[in-house]
């Protein structure tokens, strides 16, 4: 494997790529400069770059998981712009910028979150018209399912109703892997899938994808309190808004052990499949992330 640093760059050119392709300034200009206000220079590409590095470890070819790629990462940066909003976390800062409604008003920050939804389902569905194959349809289907109720946004619901009330160790469970395993799960699965692969080995990636979920937003909470600058958005959210996370039920010390468990399970994970060593220097390099 090329040094990872440099794979890991390649891989978010052509998903930055992707996406200037995918969101071309058309007549009204302001949601298209809205929508990638939010999508330029953007935030870490985790999902995209998982669901592309899922597809190559498998066989499949790039071309073949980049809309899948791009179609997440529009999903995952509409949920942020959404879960923004005063109605929600009511926070200022995102990717480093102030965040979409602070800019563009809250009707156009709800307006530029519904065109990248809808702009993810239109790429994946002209990738399926153009590209007839039942393994493509089960992509689109399963990203749909992971971003939907049963996935990203049933756990923002529980998220939010659970502001200002104790949630139970189950309860928080729900959340997280809802509204963050959901669209890492959505990446493992969609880019095993676009490499053709089989229902097995797509539940086995979805399964590493879950466990990397719980540890990700485990971290997310860990950093909302101790994160610095380089972060980019703002310390203290989720104490500002009540949260229920795993640190307000199991206290920081408790949150960091399960963190580390997470994380070398998922790592030991990987390190079992053939061609996974990119995946696992991926894995690796999250321990210790700053943003
Ligand atoms: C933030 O996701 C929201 C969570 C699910 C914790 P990321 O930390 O992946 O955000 P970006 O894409 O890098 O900005
Ligand atoms: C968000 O969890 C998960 C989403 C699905 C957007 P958080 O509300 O903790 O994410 P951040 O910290 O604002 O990125
Ligand atoms: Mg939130
Ligand atoms: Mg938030
Ligand atoms: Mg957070």
């Amino acid at each position: 494997m090329m040094n990872f640093e440099a794979a890991l760059q390649k891989k978010i050119d052509l998903i930055n790529g992707g996406l200037d392709d995918y969101l071309p300034m058309v007549y009204p200009e302001i949601i298209n400069e809205a929508a990638r206000y939010s999508i330029f220079p953007g935030g870490k590409r985790l999902r995209p770059v998982i669901l592309l590095a899922t597809c190559k470890m498998l066989g499949g070819k790039t071309a073949n998981a980049l809309p899948f790629a791009c179609a997440l990462e529009m999903i995952h940066t509409y949920s942020l712009i959404h879960d923004d909003l005063p109605a929600m976390d009511n926070d200022d800062l995102r990717r480093g910028h102030p965040t979409n409604h602070m800019v563009f008003g809250e009707a156009m920050a709800i307006l530029a979150g519904d065109a990248l939804l809808n702009r993810a389902y239109e790429v994946m569905a002209q990738h399926c018209v153009a590209n007839p194959n039942i393994h493509f349809l089960k992509a689109m289907s399963k990203i749909a399912d992971y971003a939907g109720i049963k996935g990203m946004i049933g756990g923002q619901v529980m998220d939010i109703r659970m502001e200002n009330a104790a949630a139970t160790a189950q309860e928080l469970e729900y959340i997280y892997t809802n509204k963050t395993s959901g669209l890492l799960m959505a990446a493992f699965g969609g880019g095993a899938l676009a490499a053709f692969a089989d229902d097995d080995t797509v539940s086995t990636m979805e399964d590493i994808g879950k466990t990397l979920g719980m540890a990700f937003q485990i971290k997310d909470d860990l950093l909302d309190i101790s994160g610095g600058e380089t972060l980019g958005k703002p310390i203290g959210s989720d104490q500002k808004n009540q949260k229920s996370t795993y640190i307000s039920l199991y206290g920081v010390e408790k949150a960091e052990e399960m963190y580390h468990q997470l994380s070398a399970s998922v790592i030991e994970s990987l390190r079992r499949l053939e061609n996974s060593a990119f995946l696992v220097a991926l894995a690796e390099n999250l321990i210790d992330r700053t943003r």
